[in-house]
């Protein structure tokens, strides 16, 4: 077992390691049943949900995916693939993930409540990382068998109100006016989160490249014509309204993952619903991504600092590109509070569910 050491996370302060700016390289949609396609069709434009609307409404006939079968990288393995052979060039990288993977490592240094656990194989010089599938489902299990208080809505409720969030708020093409009709259908729309739009993007941090892949949410206008990145991406979130200095450090928090999740994607702005606490959208704010972590320095509480994430997951990925070298499955696990994150091989030899049967039989090809 080797472990890497989390605390003290001070030696991470300072000015950040290098960053490469995220850079779309493929993309493919789930459809309104889920399956997948190697296009486009999921994206979504962003217009502004009327005030006042009632997030709750719906909420008995939510189309509500079945997350409980393991994914693995399929997907992002299968875009992959597309794009391989489309260039006929090699997509390399020292990492190569879905973006959960690495919002949990970043953060990492100021997320003490919530462990992690994931697999890993090397691969052609590249390390490939999942979630491990069995502990996403306790720990979500847990989560949902803790009481919630008295006359406080339900887990479900809660999770609902994000999903009806950005029905009031997407549509399908840009503005025009002929949108109008849309728009105003928009609060009796089933809400159905089977839907998605993801974008795999190369970026990197550090010394480690990466290739990784995540849900984006909307457009804020249209997508720049070939590669003349970046994207004017928009990212949706609801929070419950602040009320006192308590709720303001929830807050605070809040934006620590709102900010890596948009961070390593490069999604630019996001727009933050405000809700009463039982569900009303009171109002909206927009953020830009990279000012998220000057402002919270700037409340001088010191819940977080986006430069120590940085320069923590720089060193951590040099260390498991050393660590994890040898054949087989690898486990990359952070307990509950535990002060390290330990990496053991678990099984000695193949890639396990890690890799896909499809992706190694590609790229074993003559
Ligand atoms: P909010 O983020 O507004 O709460 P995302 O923000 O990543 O686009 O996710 C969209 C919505 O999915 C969330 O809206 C929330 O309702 C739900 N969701 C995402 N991750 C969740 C989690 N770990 N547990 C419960 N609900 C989650
Ligand atoms: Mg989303
Ligand atoms: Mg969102």
């Amino acid at each position: 077992m080797d472990s890497f050491a989390i605390h003290p996370v001070n030696r991470f302060a300072g000015s950040s390691a290098a960053i490469r700016r995220p850079k779309e390289i493929a993309y493919f949609s789930y459809d309104d049943e889920h399956k997948f396609h190697l296009d486009e069709r999921s994206l979504r434009y962003y217009y502004p949900p009327r005030l006042g609307a009632d997030l709750s409404k719906g909420f008995n006939t939510f189309q509500q995916l079945n997350d409980t079968a393991d994914d693995h990288l399929d997907s992002l393995l299968n875009t992959i693939i597309d794009l391989e052979r489309r260039t006929g060039t090699k997509c390399t990288a020292d990492i190569i993930t879905w973006r959960g993977m690495m919002t949990k490592i970043m953060a990492t240094p100021f997320d003490n409540m919530n462990g992690f656990e994931m697999n890993a194989t090397r691969f052609q010089d590249s390390i490939f990382i999942e979630e491990n599938h069995e502990h996403k489902i306790e720990s979500k299990k847990a989560q949902q068998d803790q009481p919630s208080r008295p006359g406080a809505p339900s887990q479900d409720l809660m999770a609902y109100w994000g999903y009806k969030f950005e029905t009031l708020s997407l549509m399908p093409d840009q503005w025009d006016p002929t949108s109008r009709d849309f728009i105003e259908g928009r609060e009796d729309m089933v809400v159905n989160n089977h839907a998605q739009y993801c974008s795999v993007v190369k970026t990197g941090i550090g010394k480690a490249k990466m290739v990784i892949g995540g849900e984006v949410d909307a457009l804020w206008d249209c997508k720049p014509d070939g590669k003349d990145n970046p994207i004017n991406w928009v990212e949706l979130k609801t929070s419950a309204e602040i009320e006192n200095d308590k709720d303001n450090m929830k807050y605070e928090r809040k934006l620590l993952k709102f900010w890596i999740q948009s961070f390593l994607l490069g999604v630019p702005k996001i727009i933050i619903g405000f809700r009463s606490k039982n569900g009303i959208l009171q109002r909206l704010e927009e953020l830009e991504t990279k000012n998220i972590p000057t402002m919270v320095k700037k409340q001088g509480r010191g819940t977080w600092d986006g430069n120590l994430c940085i320069n923590f997951t720089a060193s951590f990925l040099d260390w498991l590109k050393q660590t994890i070298i040898g054949e087989g499955v690898w486990r990359i696990r952070r307990r509950q509070r535990s002060p390290v994150v330990e990496v053991f091989r678990k099984e000695e030899s193949g890639h396990g569910d890690v890799l896909s049967r499809d992706f190694v039989e590609w790229r074993s090809r003559e």
